[in-house]
């Protein structure tokens, strides 16, 4: 049995159903309007299960019927479930990028639980942007949470071989523009690639944040490596529903769970996962909301004592459905022994060293052991220097190992239309060792710091072999791309960071392991080059776009807005009449 904090007076929908006045009348004459009675919800906590599901999202198709189960669970706990659909961000669809929207499901979700009668949340995501921006919300507004992950889909498959999520996306269309594949074979990966429900079944962000969720706490042991389609997804759908009543009781709420000691832990997961690069901003993000200053600085130590044990594509071999036969997300944690803190709290009121107990590997050459790493370390590196002075990140873990160390003239684009235009140009001067530069794809400049970052590769180098160069931008990648790609370089060059100075022709120099990244042209052109720079003008001038410019803060602050920064949990609920 739980162990009872609240009684039914004390919760926050006794305002809205129990009271004895006029708006309660109001309330619970309208939920007798819906076909419920008073047995249903009297002295019972409403759980609002906060759904994004949508037909233009393909990776939540199921999150239907998963919120029945959810509901299912609920009602058995003695609990009230309330579904309340959000904005869904389909990371396929929207335009210009679904970062763009991040605050504002975010923002949703805190409006939501605010000025409804939520007791508890139950908060279903999983495509990229949609976790970070549901768990966003739910801190800032504080009130006990839940996480429920999509789950990844099930492999691709194409000609009897496993495809990956994006990863064997651009590997096949460079096959293709290099000629090595024909027209109805990139129909066969079109058909096969994404052939259930579910999120990426790669390591890309989708599984990286629903994986730094269970290692936060959010959400129950072993959900988050659990393919979508798979009946096992229906079951922890349900038991999310009935532990979510008990933690209400218990008055377990994200501020009892999330703090330094567990971001560090979900951080740890996602280096161990290998995962994507969009992890950096959205932790960081996530941290700030709860109070805690994650720096890039902090990522980058991480990093250097985290090998990668996840043999996972764009980093390893296998795929998502795999990774759950081999033991999940829990196994890895277990294999991550005392990097992780597992004192910590979690959302069943238990730590993550209880949670893990009972966790095995069933097969490790796809969940390693420590002393057997995919990577021994630098799941991801942050650097440095002249090009990039707030910081820039790379992942050397999926990129070729003969350009951890390089430097070559730059070859630079003024914006993503530009790059396209010219990139295939047969006259563009460039070889395999220049260094691809996209400027303009920044939070601002893009807007929204599009997953631009894994930056083409010109045609007439791919017909020569070259398939990875040095490629650098203030944009993102997408967690299923690979490649030496420089990314989230901040400050981005819409606001005039050393990035919008670059010119053709100039020397950059990476040095991963000296985490370095410099612009090698003498300060005094520098100095002239920015004298007679001219901020660009503003992309929107209305609307969400004009709160997104005027706000968003820049990649090493996590792109929230400003005004959200602050830790929401600690702040006092406004009254509400
Ligand atoms: Fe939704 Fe990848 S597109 S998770
Ligand atoms: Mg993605």
């Amino acid at each position: 049995m739980t162990d009872r904090k609240k009684k039914p007076e004390d919760l926050r929908s006794h305002r809205w159903l129990g009271a004895k006045d006029l708006r309660a009348f109001g309330h619970r004459s309208r939920v007798a309007g819906a076909g419920f009675t008073r047995a249903d919800y009297a002295g019972k906590p409403v759980i609002a299960i906060i759904n994004t599901w949508s037909d233009i999202n393909p990776c939540h198709s199921h999150l239907r019927l998963r919120a029945e189960e959810v509901k299912r669970g609920v009602w058995q706990a003695g609990g009230f479930p309330v579904e309340i659909p959000a904005i869904t961000l389909g990371e396929t669809f929207q335009k210009p990028t679904t970062m763009m929207y991040r605050n504002l499901l975010a923002m949703e979700t805190e409006e939501v639980l605010r000025s409804y009668p939520a007791d508890g949340a139950i908060l279903m995501g999983g495509c990229d942007k949609t976790t970070p921006a549901l768990v966003m919300g739910a801190l800032s507004m504080n009130l006990p949470a839940l996480f429920v992950p999509a789950g990844p889909m099930l492999r691709g498959d194409f000609q009897g071989k496993f495809l990956g999520s994006g990863s064997d996306t651009w590997k096949y269309w460079a096959e293709l523009r290099a000629g090595n594949i024909t027209e109805e074979d990139w129909q066969g990966v079109e058909d096969g690639i994404a052939r259930s429900p579910g999120t990426c079944m790669t390591m890309g962000t989708a599984s990286t944040m629903t994986s730094a969720m269970e290692a936060l706490g959010l959400s129950l042991p072993g959900s988050t490596s659990i393919p979508a389609p798979d009946s096992r997804h229906a079951q922890m759908a349900e038991n999310s529903g009935r532990r979510i009543v008990d933690m209400v009781w218990e008055d377990l709420k994200p501020s009892d769970i999330v703090n330094e000691r567990s971001i560090d832990n979900a951080v740890i997961t996602v280096l161990a996962l290998g995962g994507s690069t969009n992890a950096v901003v959205h932790m960081i993000a996530l941290a700030r909301r709860a109070g805690v200053n994650l720096t890039l600085e902090r990522f980058d130590a991480l990093a250097r004592k985290t090998p990668v044990l996840a043999n996972i594509r764009p980093s390893g071999k296998f795929l998502m459905e795999d990774f759950f036969y081999a033991g999940g997300l829990r196994a890895l944690m277990k294999s991550l022994g005392d990097l992780i803190d597992t004192k910590a709290l979690t959302a069943t009121g238990k730590s993550i060293a209880e949670n893990i107990a009972t966790a095995k590997t069933f097969n490790d050459d796809v969940i390693r052991p420590r002393s057997n790493p995919l990577v021994e370390k630098d799941g991801l590196a942050v650097l440095f220097g002249t090009l990039a002075p707030g910081g820039a990140v790379i992942k050397p873990a999926a990129m070729e190992q003969h350009l951890i160390k390089h430097t070559g003239k730059a070859v630079v684009f003024s914006s993503y239309d530009d790059m396209n235009d010219r990139i295939d140009d047969p006259a563009l001067e460039v070889d395999a060792t220049s260094v691809i530069v996209l400027q303009g794809a920044g939070p601002q400049g893009a807007p929204g710091m599009p997953e631009w970052g894994q930056l083409p590769i010109p045609k007439k180098l791919l017909q020569q072999g070259v398939r990875d160069m040095v490629r650098l931008s203030d944009a993102r990648m997408s967690g299923t791309s690979y490649g030496a790609c420089v990314l989230h370089v901040t400050p981005e060059s819409h606001v005039g960071g050393p990035l919008a100075l670059v010119r053709d022709g100039d020397l950059i120099s990476l040095d991963i392991p000296a985490r370095k990244i410099d612009l090698l042209v003498e300060p005094a052109e520098l100095e002239k080059r920015r004298k007679a720079w001219q901020p660009p003008a503003p992309k929107y001038t209305r609307g969400y776009g004009t709160l997104y410019l005027k706000h968003v803060t820049q990649a090493d602050q996590g792109c929230d807005f400003d005004f959200l920064e602050d830790n929401g949990a600690k702040t006092p609920d406004p009254e509400i009449h």
